[in-house]
């Protein structure tokens, strides 16, 4: 049955190809754009608008009325400080759902996107995190999606909620991949901490919002939690040899900062950050998650209860990502 679906972070990376998705597949979507929003971008999107401050309850009230089911998207994944992460990650979710309940009789599902950082890393080598491991995040990030995923779980009783957890996501519009691609085409692969030894899990974007989709739609989803991810955890060397074949580079050098150079280039930037005000790449909560080993979740409740299965092979993916990357004149 169609469905009015709101999603929030519309004009992120992840929330643009989310609403195409939602376009296609017959459902009616409506964002949810801040002031601070690219007003731009989100009109460019050509679906109904609905502006809010996630602190302006009224506002709130008003952009989720008549709404069946909401994707909340939205969120900072970089941030200097603690309370930037509150007010990113956790205010809005606190405040939607009240909203959503409050101004609707039945409300339909909730789905938080939060994140792998959430549960934190995986203990060891071939063990991917699973959603009924404890959760243990290394980054006030981390902790920040897993008080948003308490709050989305204390409402279990009075509106059906669900959450997913990507891992690192990669595709068209992707910033953070897209530095790993400016340093492979000069020949370098730049790592932090033993990245020999590191693995990690991937999921396409098109594959993610199938996910969340499916997520959204399924009745075993209610209450549940799910990562959507690639079953394959990565290596450097095999990411930077597929991505190297399509950006035509014939040698890699690989190079890793150690941990303690690292963590100490962390708290300098961070305190640089502080000083300056400006969120960079690097802080000290940013290198805790950049040195870890084994960032791996595992897809099979996803798979079992969703019928999801990640169709991008890692080639393909890099390949349309990289030659987006090239159209856009970002590589
Ligand atoms: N990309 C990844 O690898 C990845 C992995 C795991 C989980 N996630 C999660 O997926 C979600 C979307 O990620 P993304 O990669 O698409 O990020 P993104 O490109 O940074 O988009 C996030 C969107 O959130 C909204 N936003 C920004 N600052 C905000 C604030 N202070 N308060 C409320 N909303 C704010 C903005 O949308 P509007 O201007 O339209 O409001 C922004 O475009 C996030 O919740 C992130 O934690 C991402």
């Amino acid at each position: 049955m169609c469905q009015t679906i709101l999603v929030t972070g519309a004009t992120g990376f992840i929330g643009r190809v989310l609403v195409e998705y939602l376009k296609k597949s017959g459902d009616v979507p409506r964002i949810l754009v801040r002031p601070e929003s690219d007003a731009a971008k989100a009109r460019a999107m050509g679906v109904e608008i609905r502006k809010a401050r996630y602190n302006d309850p009224d506002m709130l009230r008003e952009a989720v009325r008549g709404i069946d089911s909401i994707i909340h998207l939205a969120g900072v994944t970089r941030s200097a400080t603690r309370e930037g992460y509150y007010q990113g990650n956790v205010v809005p979710v606190n405040n939607l759902l009240r909203a959503f309940v409050e101004v609707n009789p039945s409300p339909g599902r909730f789905v938080l996107v939060s994140s792998l950082a959430a549960a934190g890393p995986a203990p060891m080598a071939g063990e991917g995190v699973r959603e009924e491991y404890p959760p243990l995040p290394v980054s006030g990030y981390g902790r920040s999606k897993l008080d948003a995923e308490h709050i989305c779980l204390s409402y279990r009783d009075t509106l059906p909620v669900t959450i997913v957890r990507p891992p690192a996501v990669y595709g068209p519009g992707d910033r953070d991949v897209l530095q790993f691609m400016q340093l492979l085409k000069k020949g370098l692969v730049l790592g932090a901490g033993d990245i020999d030894r590191q693995r990690l899990s991937l999921i396409h974007v098109e594959d993610l919002v199938e996910g969340i989709v499916m997520a959204a739609r399924s009745p075993a989803g209610i209450g549940e939690t799910y990562y959507i991810t690639s079953p394959e955890w990565y290596s450097w060397d095999q990411l930077a040899a597929v991505a190297a074949k399509e950006l035509g580079v014939a040698s890699v050098r690989k190079m890793s900062l150690p941990k303690p150079l690292m963590r100490l280039a962390g708290t300098i930037a961070g305190l640089a950050g502080f000083v300056t005000g400006k969120t960079g790449l690097l802080n000290p909560d940013k290198v805790n998650e950049m040195v870890q080993d084994y960032w791996i979740c595992s897809p099979q409740k996803a798979e079992r209860e969703l019928g999801f299965i990640a169709k991008t092979p890692l080639e393909e993916g890099m390949r349309r990502t990289i030659a987006w990357y090239r159209e856009e004149g970002w590589l």
